[in-house]
C-alpha cells in the first residue's frame, strides 16, 4: 500500500479527489467556513456526532465535497493513541465499499505522534490475509493521503518512520498467519536471506550441523522431536562505524508449539503457530531498518524449531547442557522457549552488545497477568526498561513493567542440574523471565513477553505484527545517543578536567 503525505488544510481537502475523506475530530475542533467544518458544527449541535474516539458519522455525496464518501472520526483529545482508534475505526468501517484512495485530515492541533499513528492504523485496518485462499479478494486500499495542517517538511521524518515501521508490522502479520507447514524454520531461514539481499544486510543461516558445532544443547535439545531442521539465524544491520555495538535483538522462533511429550491439549492448539512472533517481530523491524536506515547497528539473532512428540524428542528428566555451559533438567517440555533463547542469549555476548531485548511469546501466565492489551516488559537496567516504555507508548504498543527479585529465581533449584526449565505455577511469566536471565549477566537486557499481543484468537484470528511498532521506536530513539553506552545503566565517568 502507498502512503502520502500532503500539507492540506480541511478547506483544501473538500476538493480532492478521492473514494473517501476522513476528517479526524478532536474535542477542540473549532473549524472554518468549510463544508466539512460546517457539517461537523452542525452534527455536534444535533448530537448525531461527537468526538469520542471511535465515533463515526458517514455521508455519501456530501454537498460541497469532492470524495466520494465523508467519515467523520471522533478522536477525542487528539493524542496519538485516540488517533489511531480514529482512524482504525473509520477504515474499518469503509472496508468492502471499493475505496482504493483516501485522504485522512488530520486535526490541526495534531500532537508529534499523530501521523504516526494514522499510519498504522490504515495499514492495520486494511490489511487482509491470502496468502492460502484459492479465491483471494485483493486489498481494497492502495492509496492513502496524510492530509496535514501545517508544512508537510515538519512531518516528513515521521512519516517516513512510520510508513517503514508500517511495512514492517505487515511483514511480521504475513509470517506470523502462514500455516505452520508453510513457515518453517527453514522457510524463516529463506525470509531472512531474502531481506538480507533486498536491504544489504549481512546474514548466516545455521543448521543442525553448525549449531551442535556451537554447543547449543538447549535448542538441540528441543528441535530432537521434529523432521523440520532447526535453523538459528543471524541477521547484521550496519547504519553506524562498525565499533559502534550494536543493540541484538532475539526472536523465539517456534513454528509449532504442540508442548512435546508434555503435550498441550487440542483445542486451540492450531494457535501455536503463533509461537514465532518474536522471530517475526525481529524479521518485521530489519523490514523496517531496511526502509528508514537509521544511524544504529542492530544485530537479530532467531533461534527456530518446532516442538514435538516423537520418538526422539526430549523427555522430561532429560539433562541438557546449553551453549553457556550451565546444565538444564527439563521437567517440562512445554517450556521450550527458553530452551532455544538461553543458548541465542549467550552467543549475543560475542557482539558485545550496548543492549540485548529478547522478543518472545513466553508464557501463557502473561496473558492471565497483563491480557492482549500490554506486553509484559522484564529488564535488568532501569534505562532500557524506561526506553523500551516509552517506546511502546508513542507507538500505540505497549508494555508493562514486570518484576525480577532474586526471591522468584529459587523455584528453579534441582537436585539434578544447575536449573531446572520450570519452576510452580505462581508467577509464571516472571519465573520464566527468571531462567533467562541467568544467560545475560553479561550486558544489560530485556525480556518482552508477548504471549498475550502478538496475535488475536477467536473471530479475529491472526497475528498483530506486534511488537514491531515498540521495537523501531525504540531503535530510532537510540540513534541520538549512539556512541554514548545509551540503554545500560552505567554513567559516563566526565573527563578529568
Ligand atoms: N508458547 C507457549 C506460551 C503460550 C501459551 C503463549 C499459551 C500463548 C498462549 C510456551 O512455550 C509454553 O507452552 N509455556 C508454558 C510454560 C509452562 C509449561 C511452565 C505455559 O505457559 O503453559
Ligand atoms: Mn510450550
Ligand atoms: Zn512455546
Amino acid at each position: 500500500m502507498d502512503f502520502e503525505l500532503k500539507a492540506l488544510t480541511l478547506a483544501d481537502a473538500v476538493a480532492q479527489k478521492c473514494d473517501a475523506l476522513v476528517a479526524l475530530v478532536t474535542d477542540a475542533f473549532g473549524g472554518g467556513a468549510d463544508p466539512v467544518s460546517r457539517l461537523v458544527q452542525d452534527a455536534r449541535k444535533s448530537g448525531d456526532f461527537d468526538t469520542k474516539p471511535g465515533k463515526l458519522l458517514q455521508a455519501w455525496r456530501p454537498a460541497g465535497v469532492s470524495a466520494t464518501r465523508l467519515v467523520l472520526a471522533g478522536a477525542g483529545d487528539g493524542s496519538g493513541k485516540r488517533i489511531h482508534a480514529a482512524v482504525q475505526a473509520a477504515v474499518s468501517a469503509l472496508r468492502t465499499k471499493g475505496v482504493k484512495r483516501l485522504v485522512v485530515c488530520l486535526p490541526t492541533d495534531a500532537p508529534e505522534g499523530a501521523v504516526r499513528a494514522a499510519v498504522a492504523a490504515a495499514a492495520e485496518a486494511s490489511y487482509v490475509f491470502v496468502a492460502t485462499k484459492s479465491k483471494p479478494e485483493a486489498r481494497e486500499l492502495q492509496r492513502v493521503t496524510i492530509a496535514v495542517p501545517g508544512p508537510a517538511a515538519d512531518h516528513k521524518a515521521a512519516f517516513e518512520a512510520a510508513r517503514g515501521a508500517a511495512n514492517g508490522i505487515e511483514f511480521a502479520r504475513e509470517l506470523g498467519n502462514l500455516p505452520p507447514n508453510l513457515a518453517t524454520p527453514t522457510r524463516l531461514g529463506e525470509e531472512a536471506k531474502k531481506l538480507a539481499k533486498a536491504h544489504g544486510f549481512q546474514c548466516e543461516v545455521m543448521g543442525p550441523k553448525e549449531v551442535a558445532r556451537l554447543g547449543m544443547g538447549a535448542l538441540l535439545g528441543v528441535a530432537r522431536g521434529s523432521e523440520e531442521p532447526l535453523r538459528f539465524i543471524v541477521l547484521k544491520y550496519q547504519g553506524a562505524a562498525a565499533s559502534e555495538p550494536p543493540v541484538v535483538l532475539v526472536g523465539k522462533g517456534i513454528t509449532f508449539d504442540s508442548g512435546g511429550i508434555s503435550i498441550k491439549p487440542a483445542p486451540e492448539m492450531d494457535e501455536m503457530k503463533f509461537d514465532m512472533g518474536g522471530a517475526a517481530s525481529v524479521l518485521g523491524t530489519f523490514r523496517a531498518l531496511g526502509d528508514i536506515r537509521p544511524a544504529l547497528n542492530v544485530v537479530g539473532l532467531i533461534p527456530s524449531c518446532e516442538n514435538l512428540p516423537d520418538g526422539r524428542a526430549l523427555k522430561p528428566g532429560d539433562v541438557l547442557t546449553s551453549l553457556s555451559g550451565q546444565t538444564i533438567e527439563v521437567l517440562n517440555t512445554d517450556a521450550e522457549g527458553r530452551l532455544i533463547l538461553c543458548d541465542a542469549l549467550t552467543y549475543a555476548e560475542r557482539f558485545k552488545p550496548r543492549a540485548v531485548i529478547d522478543i518472545a511469546t513466553l508464557t501463557g501466565a502473561c496473558v492471565i497477568a497483563l491480557g492482549a492489551v500490554r506486553s509484559g516488559l522484564f529488564a535488568s537496567d532501569d534505562e532500557l526498561a524506561r526506553a523500551l516504555h516509552e517506546a511502546g507508548e508513542a507507538a500505540c504498543d505497549p508494555c508493562w513493567r514486570m518484576p525480577l527479585d532474586e526471591e522468584y529465581g529459587e523455584g528453579l533449584k534441582t537436585n539434578f542440574a544447575d536449573m531446572a526449565n520450570v519452576a510452580g505455577r505462581p508467577a509464571g511469566a516472571v519465573t520464566a523471565a527468571k531462567f533467562l536471565q541467568r544467560f545475560t549477566a553479561r550486558y544489560p537486557w530485556a525480556h518482552l513477553d508477548i504471549a498475550g499481543t502478538a496475535w488475536k484468537g477467536g473471530a479475529a484470528k491472526g497475528s498483530t505484527g506486534r511488537p514491531v511498532g515498540l521495537l523501531v521506536q525504540y531503535l530510532l530513539g537510540q540513534q541520538s545517543s549512539a556512541g554514548a553506552k545509551a540503554g545500560s545503566g552505567t554513567r559516563r565517568r566526565k573527563a578529568a578536567a
